[in-house]
């Protein structure tokens, strides 16, 4: 599968009705929403009644990155908002399995994301349970960093495990995606590719839209 979730964390949030016009109108699938606390990550991004907000024009799901401490006590909370897709970090999660009951029992499909210094083999035992498996190629807190080499790597061992434990889990990838990489992470066995910096900061946003998917 070959689908773009923009990040809309690169959006202009003076325009953000604007941006997610231009967004449906795109040929992309999900909208990428990054919510940040200030204490898993060193950013503050936006919260629930921003997500509610994007949720009254978005005409696409919309995929939301928790990067938060203890993000099962807020479950309910963002399904409320209008989360579709809920990923929550493993860094985060003591009780990941729980949560990603949590997640499925409140209606929305669930996914682990794992950092950059997080190895793939920690999945073993929770990937049976997961609709999508996010992968980190930057260190998660800010849009328009580099892209890390590893993650080529990770996402080959991510395939292995999902051919043998979960085959219909996406794997996704968010991080300095651009449209030099992108072919070499859908090759490698990415489904789902994060682009925050590379659409927004584009010329022509929905010209690379159609780009990163080819
Ligand atoms: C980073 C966020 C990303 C970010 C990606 O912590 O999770 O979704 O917006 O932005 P780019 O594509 O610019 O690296
Ligand atoms: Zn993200």
């Amino acid at each position: 599968m070959k689908l773009i979730s923009p990040s809309l964390l690169s959006a202009d949030f003076g325009q953000l009705g604007r941006d997610i016009e231009m967004l449906n109108a795109s040929e992309c699938d999900w909208l990428h929403v990054d919510v940040m606390d200030g204490m898993f990550v060193p950013n503050i991004s936006f919260g629930q009644p921003v997500v509610k907000h994007i949720k009254r024009y978005a005409k696409k799901p919309l995929d939301v990155h928790l990067m938060i401490m203890d993000p099962g006590r807020y479950v309910n909370d963002f399904k409320e908002a209008g989360a579709d897709i809920l990923t929550v970090h493993y860094e985060a999660c003591i009780h990941l399995d729980r949560t990603l009951h949590a997640i499925k029992d409140a209606g929305m499909k669930c996914g682990v994301v794992l950092n950059p210094g997080t190895p793939v083999a920690l999945l073993e035992d929770t990937i049976q349970l997961c609709d999508v498996v996010l992968l980190m190629s930057v260190n998660p807190g800010f849009g328009g960093q580099k892209f890390i080499e590893n993650t080529y790597e990770k996402v080959r061992q991510l395939k292995a495990l999902c051919n043998r434990k979960n085959p219909l889990c996406l794997i996704e990838v968010d991080g300095g995606v651009n449209t030099s990489n992108a072919p070499l992470l859908f090759d490698a066995g990415a489904d789902v590719l994060v682009a925050g910096n590379a659409v927004f900061k584009s010329d022509n946003p929905q010209q690379t839209i159609h780009d990163l998917k080819q």
